[in-house]
């Protein structure tokens, strides 16, 4: 009998480091998610306004065994448990994304099962099969920290891009107005707390891509406006009400310029893969409700399926790290010991 035989389900420990959560989770093949820890090294990089790539790559060394240590006792389970080992190969800081490699090598290689090195992104695009059992193909949004992409998913392995970020990522604007109102790190969920006071009209800030063809997004141009309703409305400091406005504003236009783009998409979406009727959205932005809102009235319009993973599972976790694991495995594909953590790894160039 093989030794896995005697293990019942396909139960997958996932671990995540590519930036700055330190995170392991266990997830078992019928989607249930038995444990999912999240270390957010928040206090570690605030003094900085910003993620240092060196204390993020100490914190996720000091701290990783630790939380996942945890995830098993969450979870009940010992490391003979496991069926396979999944752990971000990249893309990200890569610093923290060969402490995650080397520890899921150390864990797979004591244990005797597979090792998986799931690419950060494919992650991000297949929660929603977690989440909600989505059927490929599906048109996905992908906004986050360092991306904002509109892929058609076609199976594991397989994305077509169809548009993306000319300059910065969404994720990255958020952070970035933030940091210029002072209102702290990371930006998208401070921005998200300001503007629920404040105006969306009040600053009529540009839709940049808007009402062109294509599914291609830009966000450098709304950073200047920002940066210029900052210096014209303040004295010597923004006062909270302006900053409200400002934050919601900001919200508006992004949420606003990111549907029209994402409109575009599903018309292309529905050209070339009648069969699918699903819009995913996914990564740290996807958390952001205004633009939950937004895309979901559009889907009602044009009769597509609206899914957005619970923000929790939006934002860096090892639940999706695991459950790409999963998928990989189920297909049969593995990484040996001699994978090499990629600080770049864009997803239409992944292969099942
Ligand atoms: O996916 P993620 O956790 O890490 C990356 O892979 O980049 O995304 C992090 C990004 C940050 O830029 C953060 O400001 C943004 O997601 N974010 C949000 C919200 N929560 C996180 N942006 C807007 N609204 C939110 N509620
Ligand atoms: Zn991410």
């Amino acid at each position: 009998m093989d030794d896995w035989d005697r293990v019942a389900a396909m139960i997958v420990l996932g671990i995540e480091t590519s930036c700055d959560e330190t995170a392991a989770a266990i997830v078992r093949d019928d989607r249930e998610i038995l444990a999912n820890v999240v270390y957010s090294q928040l206090d570690e990089h605030r003094a900085f306004g910003g993620v240092v790539p060196e204390i993020a790559a100490r914190a996720h060394l000091d701290i990783l065994d630790g939380v996942v240590r945890e995830a098993l006792a969450q979870a009940e389970l010992a490391p003979a448990d496991l069926y396979g080992i999944a752990a971000t190969g990249g893309p990200g800081l890569i610093g923290g994304v060969i402490v995650g490699t080397m520890t899921a090598k150390a864990l797979a290689a004591a244990t005797g099962v597979p090792y998986i090195a799931v690419n950060h992104l494919e992650a991000h695009a297949l929660t929603a099969r977690l989440t909600d059992g989505v059927a490929f193909p599906y048109l996905l949004l992908l906004v986050s920290g360092g991306h904002c992409q509109l892929l058609a998913v076609e199976g594991v392995g397989h994305y077509s891009m169809l548009g993306a970020t000319v300059d910065d990522a969404v994720g990255e604007a958020f952070d970035k107005c933030a940091k210029m109102m002072g209102l702290g790190f990371p930006g998208g969920p401070a921005i998200e707390t300001a503007a629920a006071n404040g105006d969306p009209k009040r600053f009529d800030f540009p839709r940049p891509m808007k009402g062109r063809p294509g599914c291609d997004f830009s966000f450098s141009g709304l950073k200047t406006a920002i940066r210029q309703a900052i210096l014209k409305s303040v004295g010597e400091a923004l006062s909270d009400a302006d900053a409200a406005d400002i934050a919601a504003s900001f919200q508006a236009a992004v949420a606003e310029t990111i549907t029209d783009r994402s409109a575009n998409a599903l018309q292309q979406f529905s050209e070339d893969y009648p069969e699918g009727n699903t819009l995913v959205v996914a990564g740290g932005v996807a958390a952001n409700t205004e633009l939950r809102q937004k895309l979901s009235g559009l889907c009602a319009l044009t009769g597509f399926r609206f899914v957005a993973p619970p923000p929790v599972l939006c934002t860096d976790n090892g639940a999706m790290i695991a459950w790409a694991g999963i998928e990989r495995l189920r297909l049969g594909l593995t990484d040996d010991m001699e994978f090499a953590p990629r600080p770049r790894w864009p997803l239409d160039t992944l292969q099942a």
